[in-house]
């Protein structure tokens, strides 16, 4: 394996609920986290695993994810993107490939973490998986009134794991001003191309309670 995965997991999970660190809520009995890293570990190209944990809880994770699979945890920060500069920090020479993938997307396959790491093998400097969006999407005001359409064909919805040649992703976090919801982000603003692969609906972000309950039909239903 040529590929490193980085596993921000430090999130409190508020729009779950009342409960504890999302990571850490159950999902068909086991913590989402354990979904996650399993599928992570079953792609043959990931040699390393970094997870970033509450930092309350990183020995806690680091017992819960050894039987799962090797994996080293570090803290996790305020922000999602400062979880992500932990891990990467972690990681250790060698692997040449980056992913950065989020412990929410619990069920994300084994074969898009394949995808994600060939692309960039293949030559990308930046991949992310990505699904055509369903619904028409209105651009509004703080008032809540509409102020324009977008044209939905140009419109992609964007999962993760995202992957990354080492350099670019260390440089993009290097830089880091702005704190921005994705890795891919970052590298834009380095004016680093970005390519799409297909995404896949099993990837998607556990957030709110719907998602928990899809997620836990989509468990008894495998890909
Ligand atoms: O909040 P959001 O759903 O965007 O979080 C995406 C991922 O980032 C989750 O896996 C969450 O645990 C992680 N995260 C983190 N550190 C934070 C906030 C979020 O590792 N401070």
């Amino acid at each position: 394996g040529d590929v490193a995965v980085l596993v921000p997991a430090a999130g409190a999970g508020v729009r779950l609920g009342a409960g504890g660190p999302k990571a850490l809520r159950q999902l068909g009995g086991e913590p989402m986290l354990v979904h996650t890293i399993r599928r992570v570990a079953a792609a043959p190209s990931v040699r390393t695993i970094v997870v970033a944990a509450p930092p309350l809880d990183v020995e806690a994770v680091h017992a819960l994810l050894a039987p799962v699979a090797p994996v080293l945890v570090v803290p996790g920060g305020a922000e999602r993107q400062e979880s992500v500069a932990a891990a990467l920090a972690a990681v250790p020479v060698g692997p040449e490939i980056i992913l950065v993938h989020d412990a929410a997307r619990a069920l994300a396959p084994p074969s898009l973490v394949e995808s994600v790491a060939a692309a960039v093998r293949a030559g990308s400097d930046a991949v992310i998986p990505v699904l055509p969006v369903v619904d028409t999407v209105k651009e509004v005001d703080g008032d809540g009134f509409v102020l324009g359409t977008v044209d939905r064909a140009t419109l992609r919805a964007v999962q993760t794991p995202q992957g990354f040649r080492r350099s670019v992703l260390a440089a993009a976090h290097a830089s880091a001003a702005a704190s921005l919801t994705d890795d891919a982000g970052l590298v834009e603003k380095l004016g680093v191309r970005v390519t799409c692969v297909p995404g896949h609906e099993h990837a998607l972000k556990i957030t709110r309670p719907f998602d928990l309950a899809i997620a836990e039909l989509l468990l008894e239903r495998p890909a």
